[in-house]
């Protein structure tokens, strides 16, 4: 599979293309980069020869990449690739409708605001070291081209984020939507699967019956049906919980009100919730195993920031028994998660002893429906209390 990013210079689609070809072991290529050190610097190319031979020696030159590179290719296209007349290639009309079609072209710009992306990308050129700092030619390029760039590609993302951030908006869309995936897999929930059970973890009702200190708050994360947030709402405790589909909030809502419980249940991602709240216990049962390879740091950083000083994640995840043993290299080449990654707890303790301290670690007890509490042995119960700095 290839990527194609496009869109104006000082966009920033090398910097976010070179992090997307490292997490994936891609071959990097831009396009720019190639004409530099196999023909010659642009600048002075379009002032000896004209800007059309400049743009038919680099659809020359794209064309013999491709033939060279035929997959696994985070490709950046010169900025005004795209917006070749016909008149400059015979082939060139068929190369550009490829790359639009194609499953990951991607067209990355500051803003989806004219007037916006245009000070940003004149102030950027304006600052960058090796470009001319002809302002009003800058002005004048990305004036005429931005009707053009804003619908290019498969898909377009608008923003300034940092490089990162943006990385992980392409790579998310190598798998699929996971609003999407959740809504379905809740819709289609039988009464009997063990996600539709209404009763709570084993693990945290005992942790919450042997906690000394109470939580006074608790923010459960991938709450699904609400069964943990509403045995937590039934011991006195404020309960925030979120999930990122509209089925789950929806089972959330309709258990709490059969129970006559309060609790605050948004539909939202995880990785875009904020709350000025923070948190002495978050309780997360079977999110962390179905993360994303990329989006991992990030969890552990919002669980570590919505934490107080020394508040506890409980966290269920599926150990040895249960989930992909694919490393993330392969997870990524497969697109597929394959259901949830397997959590050995060599590897938990891997990515959290930097910011938690392990309290405890077991697998679930296997329960039946009159033990009136959820378990299976296939996921392990731990609990990690937040270092403090
Ligand atoms: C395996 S289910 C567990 C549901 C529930 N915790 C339980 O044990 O019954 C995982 C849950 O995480 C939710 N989820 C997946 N990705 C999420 C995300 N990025 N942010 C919030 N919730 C998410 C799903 O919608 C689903 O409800």
């Amino acid at each position: 599979m290839n990527i194609y990013i496009l869109g104006p210079g000082a966009a920033g689609k090398t910097t976010v293309g070179q992090i997307v070809a490292d997490k994936l072991k891609y071959k990097f290529i831009d396009l720019d980069e190639m004409y530099l050190s196999t023909i010659g610097d642009i600048g002075d190319e379009i002032k000896q020869v004209g800007y059309e031979s400049y743009a038919y020696k680099n659809i020359e030159l794209y064309r013999k990449i491709k033939e060279d590179n035929q997959d696994n290719l985070v490709f950046i296209l010169s900025s005004g690739f795209m917006t070749y007349d016909e008149s400059i290639h015979s082939n060139i009309k068929s190369i550009q409708d490829d790359i639009n079609n194609h499953e990951f072209s991607i067209m990355l710009m500051p803003s989806s605001d004219k007037q916006k992306c245009i000070d940003v990308i004149v102030k950027r050129q304006m600052d960058r070291k090796f470009t001319s700092n002809d302002y009003s030619k800058h002005r004048k390029v990305i004036s005429e081209r931005f009707d053009i760039y804003k619908d290019l590609g498969k898909y377009q993302i608008f923003s300034m984020d940092k490089p990162e951030e943006i990385s992980k908006i392409i790579l998310d869309r190598l798998f699929n939507d996971e609003r999407e995936r959740w809504n379905n897999f809740f819709d289609k929930l039988k009464d009997d699967h063990p996600l539709a059970s209404k009763f709570p973890d084993e693990s945290l009702v005992e942790y919450l019956e042997k906690s000394i200190i109470k939580p006074n708050n608790v923010l459960e994360i991938g709450g699904g049906n609400g069964r943990n947030s509403v045995y937590i709402a039934k011991l006195g405790l404020l309960v925030d919980t979120i999930d990122i589909s509209d089925d789950a909030i929806r089972k959330t809502i309709n258990l709490a009100k059969e129970n006559d419980v309060k609790i605050n249940a948004e539909r939202i991602s995880f990785f875009e919730f904020s709350s000025e709240n923070k948190y002495d216990l978050i309780y997360d049962a079977g999110l962390f195993h179905h993360v994303f390879p990329h989006r991992r740091s990030d969890y552990i950083d919002k669980v570590f920031d919505g934490l107080k000083v020394g508040g506890v994640l409980g966290l269920i995840a599926f150990n040895e028994k249960m989930g992909t043993t694919a490393n993330d290299e392969e997870i990524f080449k497969q697109r597929n998660m394959e259901g949830g990654i397997s959590y050995p707890l060599e590897k938990l303790k891997q990515i959290f002893t930097n910011k938690f301290e392990l309290m405890s670690y077991r697998p679930m007890k296997n329960c039946k429906s009159e033990d009136k509490v959820f378990g299976y042995d296939f996921v392990s119960a731990s609990f990690w209390k937040k270092i403090s700095r």
